[in-house]
């Protein structure tokens, strides 16, 4: 049998839990001083401080010593689009000397730009390119994430995505979540026929995708020039109706009401949420839909944070994730995200971890499983440089992540 002790953690910063943590709750790590973790065959078994180990746990295990350094659970990067061909640099540049997002898709560029480049990219490559990508993450800490379709926006590109992440679950240690994304934009031969587009993505991709079980989750880009509040509810109810769980990209650039939708639907997240309505905060919290916030797509498209701050106070449970796509959020840099997080939206410490881990965990409806060091959960654990977890911010835009371990194996030191 396969036993891993990791002992002797200054702290061990367990985000005990089985659900998400809403308001207050965020700022509870339950972390235990000189802290251990047992993990058999992948699961963890027991946790405590290092001199309650039990003496039968101590005989035939290999031993990992964390002396010095803080223990926690793998991070959770609950929203990303991290499959797709070609890149968008020069948009990028083009933004830099004033150029809108939203103006730059309408102008063909944005999405749809990916979408040629993704089109044209081998399935072969698009796994060598992900693997990579998850390779990144990992040396974050990550040790799940979730990936989104939408560079496909027709049948064979979309399933092709899909076939690639779960390529990439089996093939990576890190697990992948995927998701449908059909509805991310509009390509140019449905301009104006948006319902057309909408009727496309449920009687003729959505079935195959649900038959072939390539995807956990539905999600619709909900906005102002993309997908009206009616189409991305018709997207979504079809897709909970075939068994699909829900996502929404939500209130991003205009406040359409897509945070109400999400509650109104029974979603397990609504997403970046920058113009979300008071009263769609209040219907999010009263349906425990997660807040997931995208600080890192803020920052790069130089908008105002969504208010993090008075979405807690109102007892939402906010997760953070990176959006990672070639767009308007070209990073999987979860150090870049503890750091917006922390000095621009006003959240503690505490609740960013919170936010990166059970949360995160809970926006993918996983809380039962992974996002914190519980008994029972998966043993997905990392182990920082330093002594505390004040250090994590602290270490402005550098990884504190010195060893990975996924399932209870060391996969990066
Ligand atoms: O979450 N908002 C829509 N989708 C992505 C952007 C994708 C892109 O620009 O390629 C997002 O920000
Ligand atoms: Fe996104």
């Amino acid at each position: 049998m396969k036993r891993t002790i990791i002992k002797n953690a200054s702290q061990l910063v367990t985000c005990s839990g089985f659900k998400a943590k809403k308001g207050k709750e965020m700022n509870d790590l339950g972390i235990i001083e000189n802290g251990a973790v047992v993990i058999e065959e992948g699961i963890i078994k027991w946790v405590g401080k290092t001199p309650d180990i039990p003496r039968q746990f101590e005989k035939v295990a290999e031993v990992i010593d964390a002396t010095n350094k803080t223990v926690l659970p793998g991070f959770i990067d609950s929203h990303t689009h991290f499959v797709f061909g070609g890149y968008r640099e020069e948009e990028y540049s083009w933004r830099l000397k004033g150029d809108d997002y939203m103006e730059i898709m309408q102008k063909g560029g944005g999405i749809v730009n990916s979408v040629r480049q993704t089109k044209e990219a081998s399935k072969d490559y698009l796994i060598r390119i992900g693997m990579k990508r998850l390779d990144s993450m990992l040396s974050f800490g990550v040790t799940t994430v979730e990936g989104k379709s939408g560079y496909g926006l027709d049948y064979d590109t979309e399933i092709k995505q899909l076939e690639v992440m779960k390529k990439l679950d089996i093939r990576h240690k890190i697990d992948v979540v995927p998701t449908f994304l059909g509805a991310h934009a509009v390509p140019q031969d449905y301009k104006g026929r948006e319902d057309k587009f909408i009727d496309l993505m449920i009687n003729e991709v959505l079935p195959h995708v649900v038959d072939k079980d390539l995807a956990e989750f539905c999600d619709v880009f909900c906005e102002k020039g993309v997908f009206s509040l009616e189409q991305s509810e018709r997207m979504l109810s079809a897709a909970k109706e075939k068994g699909l769980k829900l996502k929404i990209h939500a209130d991003e650039i205009v406040q359409l009401g897509g945070a109400d939708l999400a509650a109104k639907l029974g979603a397990v997240s609504a997403d970046h949420l920058l113009m979300a309505s008071d009263e769609g905060i209040r219907e999010m919290a009263k349906n425990d839909v997660v807040a997931t916030l995208l600080p890192g797509t803020a920052f790069s498209l130089r908008e105002d944070f969504a208010r993090a701050r008075y979405m807690i106070d109102n007892d939402l449970a906010v997760a953070l994730a990176t959006d990672f796509n070639p767009g308007s959020c070209f990073t999987e840099s979860i150090p870049l995200i503890i750091a917006l997080a922390t000095l621009y939206m006003k959240m503690s410490i505490e609740e960013t971890i919170t936010a990166l881990t059970i949360n995160g965990a809970a926006a993918l409806d996983k809380a039962d499983n992974i996002g914190s060091i519980d008994v029972g959960k998966k043993g997905d654990v990392v182990i920082h440089e330093y002594p505390s977890y004040k250090f994590i911010p602290y270490h402005i835009g550098v990884s504190t992540a010195e060893k990975v371990i996924k399932d209870g194996q060391m996969v990066y030191y």
